[in-house]
């Protein structure tokens, strides 16, 4: 059996692990029977990813005399609706899921949220874990216990914190990520580095080059490094009353943006992330707390791993800086109607709950 590395989010009676490692879904079944209270699990996986690796998971489970139902859903954020949650909520019911199962989140963000949703409100509460397959997910969204849906007036509006009984990170299932993927979700990873780790941004620099040649062995490292930083914010702030709002670095502008663009694939969520951090940096600068040398920096890392940094470099965006203001007040942390960021006053200097006059906001969003 691989072995994984272990990453405890210590949260008391939700208290779970998360396993690191390349092969590590192979130990799926063994880790998941004893939490499988009648050795059943419905595996929630989407039509990119159950082609590829279903069976091989299926397999896993079945070793440990696990049984496994799957549901398929279509890849793609626009799953992540109300339509999408009552589809899933409808076959969940029919498939007599009962509080003792396990629902098995099989797949990226989209996936991840959607069924750690649907966990979360089917009969008030079933428990699941979180097979991440994307590098987004195995470094963000897995861990934390953040579930929702996307409606009409905004991103992840509607959802709950439901925490997981278990995350295994397989960083080997990146193999079949496409390339562009595998950067969105480096974004994230630059963001620890960017909130409150200097080293270890200095580390993604000399390192990141490990990104493109898919050196497992150092990925596996960045991911537990992340997810180990996760888990302290989260210990810290479950519930988002103050310091997990760090995790949302670049995120006001990044929502904006890809609300701006309806959720399309011209813009990947770690692409508007990485955008939204330059943003920040640059925000950050204008405001006086910020070296231009350190802004000049993020950006050059984001610009050398193929991230964008300009807003000019995203295909297909027309809002003005004026209709992207606006999409950001529809943001959860808007506090009476004005955004609120998470700004720096240097590299791994970040601080939350900031205030910004709306001008300098528009010069940056121009
Ligand atoms: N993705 C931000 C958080 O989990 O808080």
């Amino acid at each position: 059996m691989p072995e994984t590395t272990v990453v405890k989010v210590g949260l008391g009676a939700r208290a779970y692990d998360i396993h690191v490692g390349v092969g590590a879904i192979d130990r799926a079944g063994a880790l998941i029977a004893p939490l499988a209270g009648r050795g059943r699990v419905v595996a929630v996986s989407d039509r990119n990813v159950w082609p590829l690796h279903g069976e091989r998971l299926t397999a896993a489970l079945r070793a440990a005399g696990l049984g496994c139902e799957s549901i398929v859903l279509p890849a793609g954020e626009s799953t992540k609706s109300f339509e999408g949650l009552a589809g899933l909520l409808d076959r969940l019911l029919d498939l007599g899921v009962e509080r003792r199962d396990l629902i098995l989140a099989f797949g990226g963000g989209v996936i991840g949220d959607l069924a750690g949703f649907a966990a979360a409100i089917l009969k008030r509460g079933v428990d699941y874990a979180q097979i991440p397959t994307t590098l987004l997910a195995q470094v963000d969204s897995s861990v934390g216990g953040k579930t929702a849906i996307d409606v009409r007036q905004g991103k992840n509006l509607v959802g709950a914190f439901h925490q997981p009984r278990l995350v295994i990170a397989d960083v080997g299932l990146l193999h079949s990520l496409p390339e562009r993927e595998r950067r969105a979700g480096y974004a994230e990873i630059v963001k620890y580095g960017l909130i409150d780790d200097t080293p270890f941004f200095a580390q993604l620099e000399r390192e990141h080059g490990a990104l493109e040649t898919l050196d497992l062995g150092r990925i596996a490292g960045w991911v537990t490094h992340s997810c180990r930083a996760k888990a302290r914010v989260v210990e810290a702030d479950e519930r988002e009353q103050g310091m997990r709002e760090l995790l949302n670095l670049g995120h006001t502008f990044g929502h904006a943006l890809e609300a701006a663009l309806g959720y399309d694939e011209a813009l990947r969520h770690g692409e508007a992330v990485a955008l939204g951090m330059a943003m920040a940096f640059r925000l950050s600068e204008r405001l006086g707390l910020c070296r231009a040398e350190d802004r000049a920096r993020v950006e050059a890392h984001l610009a050398a791993v193929g991230l964008p940094t300009r807003r000019a470099q995203i295909n297909g965006l027309k809002s003005d800086a004026a209709a992207l203001y606006a999409l950001m007040r529809q943001d959860k942390k808007t506090r009476d109607g004005r955004p609120r960021f998470v700004l720096a006053r240097g590299i791994g200097k970040a601080f939350p709950g900031a205030d910004a006059p709306e001008s300098d906001v528009l010069a940056v969003l121009s």
